[in-house]
């Protein structure tokens, strides 16, 4: 029997994940760092990256679990980061559900069977078990396999809202007019749509936490199209019954982008940690939410065009909103951008490693 309780080094070593500096933060505990990740960590801004995807397509890379999981990891590795997301997109579980998806070069995701009136809503099949993603599930456990032990691993999937907005668009949109107007129009048809997006991806991400993932991250990318009284009344109910399907003992990463006006409304449809975009002063949002959430964020991925100087002062500042509370996952408010210079993105890491330690 040990004396006294183990040092904390002691446990570093004996649970390298459980108490690495993410899963601190996601649970709200002090970290020796601020840990950061960064959406998008692994794309086309990375030569690595584009060196793969110079041989294959982006679906096929995506259903590659040799080649997701080298992507994985090799963007973890170069960039120093303290998580690894999985390599795959939000639209993979429109295939298996009956939709027929196409990365259009130059263009980005099309659907070519939209779901344009109430009918439509019953060819969508809900996922009746995880494996027809079978692949993404393997790329989880080869990814674990090959991550450092103390490296945490995101899942993901999309939001209900926005993989809704796809199905209905067939693609991306600027208003999201076709999909906001079923939903006002078509509201049970709607509201049995989102049901099957929601009954699926709990799924889903169930399977991607039983073959290895640490956290998963809900992508609500477009909600922040919505004011408050059409979240509540749209979305809100859905978000809900995905997080109590989700495994508890996994937390829950909620993103979206233009959610100032959205941020309560999220925060009680369930999630252990709440993504801020760079719109909101991070101190205020957090203060909105209250304590008993975590945040991630919320530089804008535009500041890492600009030098060095300017990205450490706008990093700086992130951290000193956080103010050292426990709980705070540096992160940019949206994905890294395809022509951001790699150098930039791990001096980024290293500022805010070396900057936090001293906030701490
Ligand atoms: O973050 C990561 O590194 C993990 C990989 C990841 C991708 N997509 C790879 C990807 C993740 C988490 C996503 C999520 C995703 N996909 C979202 C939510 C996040 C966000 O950006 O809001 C959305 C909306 C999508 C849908 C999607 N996939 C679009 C609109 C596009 C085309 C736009 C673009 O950036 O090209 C994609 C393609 C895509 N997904 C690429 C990557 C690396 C680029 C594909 C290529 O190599 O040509």
């Amino acid at each position: 029997m040990p004396e006294s309780a183990p040092s904390q080094e002691h446990t570093r070593v004996l649970y390298p994940l459980w108490n690495s500096p993410f899963l601190k933060a996601c649970r709200r505990e002090r970290a020796e760092v601020t840990p950061i990740w960064l959406m998008r960590q692994a794309g086309r801004y990375m030569a690595e990256y584009r060196a793969i995807r110079s041989k294959v397509s982006f679906l096929e890379l995506c259903k590659r679990p040799d080649l997701a999981a080298e992507v994985t990891v090799t963007a973890a590795d170069v960039l120093g980061v303290d998580a690894a997301i999985l390599f795959a997109d939000i639209l993979l579980i429109l295939e298996p559900m009956g939709f027929d998806l196409e990365f259009a070069k130059g263009e980005g995701p099309i659907i070519h069977n939209p779901v344009r009136e109430a009918g439509h809503v019953d060819r969508v099949r809900p996922l009746q078990d995880p494996f027809p993603l079978n692949f993404v599930y393997e790329a989880v456990r080869s990814i674990r396999a090959a991550l450092k032990p103390a490296t945490p691993l995101i899942g993901f999937a999309g939001a209900p809202f926005t993989l809704a907005c796809y199905a209905i668009e067939g693609g991306g949109s600027r208003h999201y007019e076709t999909a906001k107007a079923f939903m006002y129009r078509d509201t049970g048809a709607w509201n049995a749509l989102m049901t099957r997006f929601v009954d699926s991806t709990a799924l889903y991400l169930n399977a991607q936490i039983a073959a290895g993932a640490q956290v998963v991250q809900i992508f609500d990318s477009w909600v922040g199209t919505l004011g408050p009284e059409d979240y509540r009344r749209f979305v809100q109910p859905h978000m809900a019954r995905l997080f109590a399907e989700l495994d508890p003992a996994v937390p829950a990463i909620q993103f979206g982008t233009d959610t100032g006006s959205l941020l309560e409304l999220q925060r009680d449809a369930g999630g252990s940690v709440i993504g801020l975009d760079w719109r909101v002063d991070l101190a205020r949002s957090w203060k909105r939410l209250g304590s008993q959430v975590a945040v991630q964020g919320n530089l804008d991925p535009v500041v890492l065009f600009a030098d060095l100087p300017e990205i450490e002062r706008q990093a700086r500042r992130i951290l000193e909103q956080a103010g050292g509370r426990p709980g705070h996952i540096f992160n940019l408010g949206h994905g890294i951008l395809p022509q951001t210079p790699v150098d930039h993105v791990r001096a980024l890491v290293d500022m805010v490693h070396n900057l936090s330690q001293s906030t701490h």
